[in-house]
């Protein structure tokens, strides 16, 4: 039976996907709410959802069978441990929550629940971090020991919009959200791709020197005046990630916005804005194509050679080679997309986690290993960047496999 959907948030991400909810052939009625009753409304009318509620109550009041929730990043915490506590399925836009005891709440709901719990990382289907995958269960890369994801995004690059939006007059009170306290896409590039952990983290953050008072402590509710961080992990397997987190940079990220680098013992890829290499110890590899979705590909490209033909254009709808687009449904095939291709198999995952009653692969304890450790790297940043360790909530109850 075709799930029902109930968005909250109706703000500047939630209408992407939206869209791919009510096109995937899995979803049925969809409603939606918002505090700003006119967001609602708009969004109801251009994607013909079925209607508006007036608040969170009333849509878990409502007989939708999940939740998708696209309110501001500091708030989900709570919201989803109301939603699955409500007997809703949830489905969560990243980060998982801001503190520990929220993260724990949300674990303790869906172990009690039974319920499916899915952030939606995008950098889970970043195609540097599916093409690292492939290479890990080949063993090319041999041993990886070593690691690095980058979330690169400058104010001047759409936030100063993105937060006068969100949070209306006073929003340099939340645009000055710690950069390590949304740290799921370094993170989850790495980890997305990697059987490994964080165990413990130094980091330092960086004072920001910018005169627009937006990282200023006595403003921020999140009193931080950090505008870039750099986290260094020890990792499970005994390797290491290092992570950045930077607002405040002079980079092209609409070319480009998170990048990763994973050394192996026999093999490593790195990547720059435009350029990604597969290096051995003889020789590089430009690979640049196989994950590139920023150019839009003609059906006859010779890239497409041994696609399908009936699949080649979800290829012009920005996919990268390496992903795996026979998995969708043919109903996206052709929609908008977004962050390098990763929408679609996060609307899928999701949809397809509901249905079959399965874990999604960035479940609630996934999403915890994407979450936390940026959380205590927040805290070892504020101790001039002390040594912490980070707790862990464990394996998933099943791991999954997927090489997607
Ligand atoms: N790559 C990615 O994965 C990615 C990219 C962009 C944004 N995001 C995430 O998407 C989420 C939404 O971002 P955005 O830019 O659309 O934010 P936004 O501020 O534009 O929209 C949030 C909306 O939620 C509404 N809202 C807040 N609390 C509510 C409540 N309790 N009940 C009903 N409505 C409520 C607000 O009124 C607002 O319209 C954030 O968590 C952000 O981290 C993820």
């Amino acid at each position: 039976m075709a799930v029902s959907i109930g968005i909250l948030g109706a703000g500047q991400f939630a209408g992407t996907f939206v869209k791919l909810f009510r096109l995937h052939p899995g979803v049925g009625k969809m409603l939606v709410s918002d505090i700003e009753a006119g967001r609602a409304a708009e969004l109801c009318e251009r994607q013909g959802l079925d209607g508006t509620v007036e608040d969170f109550n009333a849509l878990l009041a409502s007989d939708v069978d999940a939740v998708a929730i696209f309110t501001q990043r500091w708030t989900h915490g709570p919201l989803v441990v109301q939603a699955l506590r409500a007997g809703k399925h949830v489905y969560s836009a990243v980060p998982m929550a801001v503190t520990e005891t929220e993260i724990a709440d949300i674990i303790t709901a869906v172990k009690e629940t039974g319920l499916i719990y899915m952030m939606g990382e995008t950098s889970y289907y970043n195609p540097a971090t599916v093409y690292a995958r492939k290479k890990l269960n080949t063993g090319e890369f041999g041993r990886v020991f070593y690691s690095e994801g980058d979330y690169v995004h400058d104010m001047d690059l759409g936030f100063y919009a993105a937060y006068q939006y969100s949070g209306g007059e006073n929003w340099k009170q939340t645009a000055s959200y710690p950069p390590m306290l949304y740290p799921t896409h370094s993170i989850g590039g790495v980890l997305g791709a990697l059987d490994a952990h964080a165990v413990s983290v130094s980091c330092i953050g960086v004072k920001d020197e910018h005169d627009d008072g937006v990282f200023d402590k006595n403003v921020s509710i999140f009193h931080n005046d950090f505008s870039n961080a750099t986290a260094m992990f020890e990792l499970s397997d005994g390797g290491v990630m290092r992570t950045n987190e930077m607002r405040r940079v002079g980079y092209p990220s609409h070319m480009r916005e998170s990048r990763f680098r994973y050394f192996g013992t026999e093999g490593s890829f790195e990547q720059l804005a435009r350029v990604s290499v597969w290096q051995d110890k003889e020789k590089v590899y430009d690979v640049s194509a196989e994950v590139d979705t920023s150019s839009t590909m003609s059906a006859d490209d010779p890239a497409l050679a041994n696609v399908a033909l009936e699949l080649r254009d979800a290829f012009t709808s920005g996919h990268a080679p390496v992903h795996d687009v026979k998995r969708l449904p043919a109903e996206l095939h052709g929609a908008p997309n977004g962050h390098e291709g990763s929408h679609h198999f996060l609307v899928d995952d999701f949809v397809t986690a509901v249905e079959t009653e399965t874990l999604p692969p960035v479940n609630a304890w996934v999403a915890a290993r994407f979450t936390l450790p940026g959380i205590i790297a927040h805290q070892s940043a504020n101790q001039s960047g002390q040594r912490l360790p980070i707790p862990d909530f464990g394996d998933p109850p099943v791991m999954l496999n997927t090489d997607s």
